[in-house]
C-alpha cells in the first residue's frame, strides 16, 4: 500500500483517547482511516482476514501516531457466523474501550444479472450486510458507554441506478438503509453516518470478477461520469470517515449519507 499520505491530513489530535475499530483495514481506505485516526490519536483495532497485511498498516499506524500509539490486529471474517461479540471483547482487552465502529470491509463482484453469481450476491450481503449488524450490535454497549458512533463505508453505488454492477449497488443500498434506521434508534447515545465513495483508486479493482478489458472499460466509464477529472485516493475518503467519528465537531451529525465522490452524483 502506497497511497497513504497521513500527515498531509493530520487536523488535530481530536480523536485523541478514543479506540477505532476499522475492518478492511489491511489495504486501501480501511487502511488509510487507521492511519489518519492514528495521526489524530486514536488506539485503533484492525480487523481483516489476511494478517500480513493488517501486520503492514500496523506498522503504518505506529508510524503515524507515535510511541504512545496502541494498535492491535486482529484478524477476523466478517462473514464468519459468530465470533463478533468475541472479537469486540479482544479489541476492549487491547484497547480498553472502543468509541468507534468503521464498517469498511467490501468485496465488488461487478457481472449482469443473468450471468452473476448467487455465492457472489451472498459474499456481498454477508460483507456489507450481516457483518456490520453483528459489529455493531457487538459494539453497542462500548459505544452507548462512550457516546460513540458508527461509520459505514457504503457506495455512491447504493443511491445510483447500477446496470451490470445492481447486486453491490442492492448490497450497499441496504447499508444505506441500515445507517439511516439505526441513526434513529439509537441516538442520542450513538450516532451512525455513512460515506458513499465514488471510484477510489485501491486494490479492489484488481479484483472485480470482470476480465482485462471490461475492466479498463469500467474505469474508462467511471472516470468519464466523474466530474472532478479522476479517481479519488484513500486518504480523502478516509478525511471524511475521521470527521464523522470526531465526537464533537460531528456531535450534531446522524444517519447522514455523504457522498464522497468527485461530483459523480451531483
Ligand atoms: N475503491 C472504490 O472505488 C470504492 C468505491 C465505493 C465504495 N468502496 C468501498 O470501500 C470499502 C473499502 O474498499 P477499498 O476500495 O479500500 O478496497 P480494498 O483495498 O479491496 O479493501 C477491502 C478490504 O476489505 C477486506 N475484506 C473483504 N472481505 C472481508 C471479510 N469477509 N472479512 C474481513 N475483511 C474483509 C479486505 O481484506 P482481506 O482480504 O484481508 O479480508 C480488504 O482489506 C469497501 O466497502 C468498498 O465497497 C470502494
Amino acid at each position: 500500500m502506497d497511497t497513504v499520505d497521513s500527515a498531509a491530513w493530520e487536523i488535530s489530535k481530536a480523536l485523541a483517547g478514543k479506540a477505532v475499530l476499522v475492518t478492511g483495514a489491511g489495504s486501501g481506505i480501511g487502511a488509510a482511516v487507521a492511519v489518519q485516526a492514528a495521526c489524530a490519536g486514536a488506539s485503533v483495532a484492525l480487523v481483516g482476514r489476511r494478517v500480513e497485511a493488517l501486520e503492514e498498516t500496523a506498522a503504518l499506524v505506529r508510524l503515524a501516531g507515535g510511541e504512545r500509539a496502541r494498535v492491535a490486529v486482529l484478524p477476523w471474517d466478517v462473514r464468519a457466523d459468530g465470533g463478533a461479540d468475541a472479537l469486540v471483547g479482544a479489541a476492549i482487552d487491547r484497547l480498553g474501550r472502543i468509541d468507534g465502529l468503521v464498517n469498511n470491509a467490501g468485496v465488488a463482484r461487478f457481472a449482469p444479472l443473468e450471468s452473476a453469481a448467487s455465492e457472489d450476491l451472498d459474499a456481498m450481503l454477508d460483507t456489507h450486510v450481516r457483518g456490520p449488524v453483528a459489529l455493531i450490535r457487538a459494539c453497542l454497549p462500548a459505544l452507548r458507554e462512550h457516546r460513540g458512533s458508527v461509520v459505514n463505508v457504503s457506495s455512491v453505488g447504493g443511491a445510483l441506478a447500477m446496470p451490470g454492477r445492481s447486486l453491490y449497488g442492492a448490497s450497499k443500498a441496504a447499508l444505506n438503509s441500515l445507517t439511516r434506521s439505526l441513526a434513529r434508534e439509537l441516538a442520542p447515545d450513538v450516532r451512525v453516518n455513512a460515506v458513499l465513495p465514488g471510484p477510489v483508486e485501491t486494490p479492489m479493482y484488481d479484483d472485480l470478477g470482470l476480465d482485462g478489458p471490461a475492466t479498463t472499460a469500467l474505469r474508462a466509464g467511471l472516470l468519464a461520469g466523474t466530474p472532478m477529472g479522476r479517481f479519488g485516493t484513500p486518504d480523502e475518503v478516509a478525511h471524511w470517515v475521521c470527521a464523522l467519528l470526531d465526537a464533537e465537531r460531528s456531535a450534531w451529525v446522524t444517519g447522514v449519507l455523504l457522498p464522497v465522490d468527485g461530483g459523480r452524483t451531483a
